[in-house]
């Protein structure tokens, strides 16, 4: 199978499960504990309904909006997600050239394999960096100032990793980093052999923001520093920081309740991303896109809000909107993308989805983002005994 048999997100599941070997494969796709939360980011679309309206001149339609300060092309960019290099040589590169391509923003995660600088020479799109903090906070200051040398457009601080949740499919198919071919899992290295023998040839491996902090070009020597940087005391007060030393649009990544947010806007966010990390964090926690409109009502138009998680179709994306989003992001899917055909790959499904939110647009009456309100939304079965506007209070 290639990926132009691929239609969809799930289909380029499939092509990624078949072209990666099982550790590689189940590090994307798996979540934390018993996976409930990730499950429920992506089913609790189906509890809401799109209301249609018929009529309407839709010969034009705009799906473009502003976010971070920047257009987008259409309402979706891409979440930070670490390591690209285990699915593919395109790695970091590929996926941020393929956003560009698509009109989109890219994120580049702290913990990703190629540099800020590199992605930065690589793409002239619009750019993100994903900030973890670590004990060294001169590290920290150190990449806010290589971001700005590199024109990223905005920061994000992710809040919900002090440390990582429990990903037992880790385990069970014995993930590493670097990825290492055990007696264990052998096989699936052997049915995976065209990234094996890429890999076989071209094994750098590196966290590359963070590489020169160790003198020895050492993976595990570096993963050991790594380690030892994770800081579970960083609090509010670390983001005030931060915000004093960027100027730009700053988010918040991972939070889910009023509280949260309005926290957030108090030390100066300028939006937050409604996130439980795809579910691979804390377990029984709610479904991102059922905590939009919560945080829509506290904050107003304060916040930019972000629902971050369990994005499959485009339809995910109008109803995120409806509910007060503005915009979503996506993790899963574009590694999906790049595991199966590299930049080629993500550029696909990156077009794929974006037709997805044009077609949906058209078909429910919708022309421009900020069109999409409460009044295209239902509850399951109330549609019916409530013509009224906004049927879902
Ligand atoms: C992630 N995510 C993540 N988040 C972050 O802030 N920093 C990171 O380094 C990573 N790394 C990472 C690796 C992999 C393999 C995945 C799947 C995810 C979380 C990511 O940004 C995002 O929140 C979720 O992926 C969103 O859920 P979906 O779109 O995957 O359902
Ligand atoms: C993850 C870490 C890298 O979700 O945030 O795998």
């Amino acid at each position: 199978m290639s990926i132009n048999r691929c239609y969809n997100v799930a289909d380029f599941r499939r092509l990624a499960q078949r072209k990666l070997p099982a550790p590689m494969f189940h590090y994307i796709d798996g979540g934390a504990d018993d996976e409930i939360t990730m499950r429920r980011n992506t089913s609790a679309f189906d509890e809401l309904e799109l209301m249609p309206k018929v009529l309407v001149d839709v010969s034009k339609v705009d799906t473009r909006t502003k976010v971070l300060g920047t257009t987008l092309e259409w309402p979706v960019f891409l979440s930070p997600t670490g390591a690209s290099r285990m699915f593919h040589h395109h790695k970091e590169i590929g996926v941020a050239r393929a956003a560009a391509k698509s009109g989109t923003l890219y994120s580049l995660s702290t913990v990703g394999t190629t540099t800020i600088e590199d992605v930065a020479k690589a793409s002239s799109g619009p750019k993100m960096f994903q900030l973890y903090v670590y004990k060294d906070r001169g590290l920290t200051a150190e990449f806010i100032a290589r971001c700005k040398a590199a024109n990223y457009t905005a920061l994000c601080l992710t809040a919900d990793t002090p440390k990582p949740g429990w990903r037992e499919r880790d385990y069970v198919h014995g993930m590493t980093m670097p990825p290492k071919f055990g007696l264990r899992n052998l096989m699936s290295f052997v049915r995976a052999l065209g990234w094996s023998m890429n890999y076989i040839r071209d094994p750098e491996f590196s966290f590359a923001n963070l590489a020169h902090r160790v003198p020895a070009r050492d993976v595990m020597a570096l993963l050991t520093y790594m380690n030892g940087q994770f800081d579970l005391s960083v609090n509010w007060k670390d983001f005030e920081w931060l915000r004093k030393q960027w100027d730009g649009p700053l988010l918040v990544k991972g939070l889910l309740s009023v509280e949260d947010a309005k926290r957030a806007r108090a030390a100066g966010a300028s939006g937050v991303m409604i996130s439980n990390h795809g579910g691979r964090q804390l377990e029984g926690i709610p479904a991102s896109v059922d905590c939009i409109a919560p945080i829509r009502d506290a904050v107003g138009d304060s916040l930019e809000l972000i629902c971050d998680g369990g994005i499959r179709r485009g339809t995910h994306v109008l109803k995120a909107l409806a509910l007060g989003a503005n915009a979503c992001s996506i993790g899963r899917p574009y590694l999906y993308g790049l595991a199966a055909g590299g930049q080629a790959g993500v550029e696909r499904l990156l077009a794929l989805l974006r037709a997805e939110v044009e077609r949906g647009m058209c078909l429910m009456g919708a022309t421009k983002i900020s069109d999409i309100d409460l009044s295209f939304l239902a509850r399951r079965g109330r549609a019916l005994s409530d013509p009224g506007r906004q049927p879902l209070l």
